[in-house]
């Protein structure tokens, strides 16, 4: 640490400490901001008013914000529908025009001209129209003493009902979701556009530049950015892809802003948070913390361990696996930081003492609530208590044969269309066929056996040993003894035997007459290992753990309504269940532990400090290093300590979650600043307990975007399309 740095190292402590940032937590629904939040967003420095950010009379910021493919966030930044996301959020349509000739992961993506955008079947994005809330139609007829199918079968009704009988477009949907643990319905209106073409990647030593060493961390070097267009018909209205469709026309899409931003400084997340559950009782938050959070990170670290061997050695798996590996790895990573978290921050005390709190006001209380309140507490702590080996079972289960052993995915769902024959006949079988042969086609062009193999063979012996012996499938343990007690040589058997590793074998499979194939699927030892491992699962452990999960959503719709009541002095944002929200906060640096301190900005000076030629995370390209050298910058720096540098990450107290990623950090004028891509390691336990001294959300600063938009790829007739505007000049 350089001297003049470790001076003002107090000072900087002071200034953390003395200006604690504000808000921070809440994921809040835009067209409730003017009642619940736009005082404190002003106070806070916002210069916008709520109706410029949600409106359903004029353009407003939610025009430019859509669902991207319904798993992230994108927003419009051109008025010829270019539109912004993560790299990462792209990943997979960049992956599928990839080829070994053709290495748009590994050299990046930029189309010349509109002619040469791709696009990409399946994938959609969607704007919001309007929000409404519609609780008092949907839960009339409903009471308290109904069974939960009574209960959904009336919610049901009144949904058709609702959606049947509301006026709109011939092209727009309706959704209804419930809130508050079904306490609250809203109803979405929605446009989706199905033809959105890939614009622009930067290579993945950029746009995923430190990979999964640096994921969820802090200080961060990546450009986690690709760009895309969404494509209408000549009316401006959504059209199936095809060539004679022109680029979309927004009501409104963002300026951006190069004059960076600074501690202190206004920020709101503005996107499609996917899943949050910040009012658990402790109980629940203590089984994820003991049990069930532990079991998925031991079974990944096995996975992923061996895959990632496979990666390092051989450049088709490299792609072949980039994307499973990622998404994988992305979930164990944040599980480990998720428990680390709460252990920091004492979460579970914390909530321990909520509970006290919320026993006594009850206790106290000398209004009436509901009789059934004071029941809650203890029946989840009996509850919990109970089911820990069941959950470890079923993660386990899902895990392995859900997510990590391909080859028992593929076999269960060959399971599926053996039971839409026996269930549905032919027809049946023949629907579930086409949309099987369609996942197989993606499946199988990145399918490596031996890797699966090596897979399974080291999970199989997780579930056949860690669990408790009533939760393994007795075959399981037989094809062991009958292997010699080999969990290798069990595997080599099986893979050497089952069809379902070659998608010609499969195909052949396929091809026969519904009857005959139904009766070889059966005789596959994969099948039979599958049926044998469900069954098991399905006789011992499924029917209490079911009832638990029913039993415990019950009591959480109850729960939830008890805490508004019990705590009615607090404003309540709901869980996010992939609606869209608003999120604020400050640009912020925060301190991990004790005498660490981050500050809130990387720079490009720091991507090349980190740089080791040839590595598998850490590799750059000569064209940056070389314009990094020549401090060939554009109008992407700005002056630190009289010296030029490239912004490259900025962090901020943004309440944000997995699908925030693609997101737009907006400033306080409405100007994208950034784009959200990851939270630090120590705050991903904010989708449980957010704690506002080390929560904080990730996000590239829009120079950097625009930079290697600019200067690296030399697309400069993106950058033209878009309007750059320098807010803090008054320009
Ligand atoms: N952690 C981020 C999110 O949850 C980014 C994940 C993508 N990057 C990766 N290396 N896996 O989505
Ligand atoms: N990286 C996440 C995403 O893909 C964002 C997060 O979990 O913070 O949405």
């Amino acid at each position: 640490m350089s001297k003049i740095k470790f001076l003002l190292l107090p000072l900087f402590c002071f200034l953390l400490s003395a200006a604690p940032t504000r808000a921070g937590e809440g994921m809040w629904l835009p067209q409730l901001l003017q009642a619940l939040n736009e005082g404190d967003m002003q106070t806070m420095g916002m210069k916008l008013t709520a109706e410029q950010i949600y409106s359903v009379n004029q353009g407003s910021l939610k025009d430019a914000i859509v669902h991207f493919g319904g798993f992230c966030t994108a927003e419009v930044i051109s008025d010829q529908g270019l539109i912004l996301t993560n790299h990462h959020c792209g990943f997979s349509e960049i992956q599928s025009h990839t080829t070994l000739e053709n290495n748009y992961l590994r050299d990046g993506f930029w189309a010349t001209n509109k002619a040469d955008e791709k696009m990409n079947p399946g994938l959609y994005a969607k704007f919001i129209v309007r929000i409404d809330d519609v609780t008092k139609s949907i839960l009339t007829g409903t009471e308290p003493g109904m069974t939960k199918e009574e209960r959904q079968s009336v919610i049901d009704r009144n949904k058709n009902k609702l959606t049947a009988n509301f006026k709109k477009e011939s092209y727009q949907e309706v959704e209804i979701r419930p809130f508050f643990k079904g306490n609250q319905y809203f109803q979405f209106i929605t446009v989706s556009y199905p033809d959105v073409r890939l614009v622009g990647a930067p290579p993945s030593s950029i746009g995923k530049f430190g990979a999964d060493t640096d994921n969820w961390e802090w200080p961060r070097h990546t450009g986690d950015f690709s760009l895309f267009r969404i494509y209408s018909d000549e009316n401006g209205l959504p059209a199936e892809p095809s060539a004679d469709n022109i680029p979309y026309k927004p009501k409104h899409s963002l300026p951006i802003s190069l004059d960076g931003v600074e501690e202190g400084d206004f920020t709101m997340v503005f996107g499609f948070p996917g899943r949050t559950d910040e009012y658990l009782p402790a109980a629940a938050v203590e089984q994820i913390m003991v049990v069930t959070d532990p079991a998925k990170i031991a079974i990944r670290d096995k996975a992923l361990k061996i895959v990632d061997g496979y990666m390092r050695s051989d450049e088709e798996i490299k792609i072949k696996y980039a994307s499973k590996f990622a998404s994988i790895a992305n979930g164990w990573k944040k599980w480990i930081g998720e428990v680390q978290g709460l252990e920091k921050t004492n979460a579970l005390q914390k909530k321990r003492d909520y509970e006290a709190e919320f026993t006594r006001r009850l206790q106290e209380a000398k209004k009436e609530y509901d009789p059934r309140y004071a029941g809650l507490l203890p029946e989840f702590d009996k509850l919990y208590a109970a089911s820990a080996a069941d959950a470890k079972a079923a993660a386990y289960q899902s895990e392995i044969t859900g997510r990590n052993v391909e080859l028992l995915r593929v076999a269960g769902l060959m399971r599926r269309l053996t039971s839409a024959y026996e269930n549905n006949g032919e027809a049946g079988y023949n629907n579930f066929k086409a949309r099987l042969n369609n996942y197989l086609t993606g499946f199988y062009k990145d399918y490596v056996p031996a890797v699966d193999q090596d897979v399974f063979a080291a999970l199989i012996e997780m579930y056949a040993t860690d669990l408790e012996g009533k939760y393994v499938a007795p075959e399981v343990r037989t094809a062991v003894t009958n292997a010699g007690g080999s969990y290798a040589d069990y595997a080599k058997n099986l893979y050497a035997n089952s069809k379902f590793t070659s998608q010609k074998a499969v195909a052949g499979l396929l091809a026969q007459d519904p009857k005959a194939a139904v009766e070889a699927m059966k005789n596959d030892p994969a099948y039979k290992l599958i049926s044998a491992i469900q069954d098991h699962y399905n006789a011992t452990t499924a029917p209490a753990y079911d009832a638990f999960q029913t039993r415990v959503e019950e009591m959480m719709r109850l729960y939830m309504q008890a805490q508004k009541k019990v705590y009615a002095e607090k404003t309540f944002y709901p869980d996010a269940n992939s609606t869209m929200r608003v999120t604020y906060g400050q640009v912020a640096g925060y301190e991990p532990r004790d005498a660490v301190i981050y500050k809130n900005k990387t720079y490009l000076d720091g991507v090349i400090a980190k740089y080791v030629p040839g590595d598998y995370e850490f590799d750059l390209p000569k064209k940056l290093l070389d314009l990094h050298a020549a401090k060939d910058y554009g109008r992407y720096a700005e002056v630190v300590d009289g010296e030029e540098k490239v912004p490259v990450c900025f962090l901020g107290s943004n309440h944000t979650t997995g699908g925030n990623s693609g997101s737009p950090a907006i400033d306080a004028n409405g100007n994208l600043i950034g784009l959200n891509f990851d939270r630090v390691w120590e705050g991903t336990m904010s989708d449980i307990n957010y704690d506002r001294s080390i929560c904080r959300n990730i996000m590239v600063d829009i120079r950097y975007v625009l930079f290697i938009i600019d200067k690296y790829a030399g697309a400069e007739a993106l950058i033209e399309e878009m309007n750059l505007v320098h807010p803090k000049k008054g320009k």
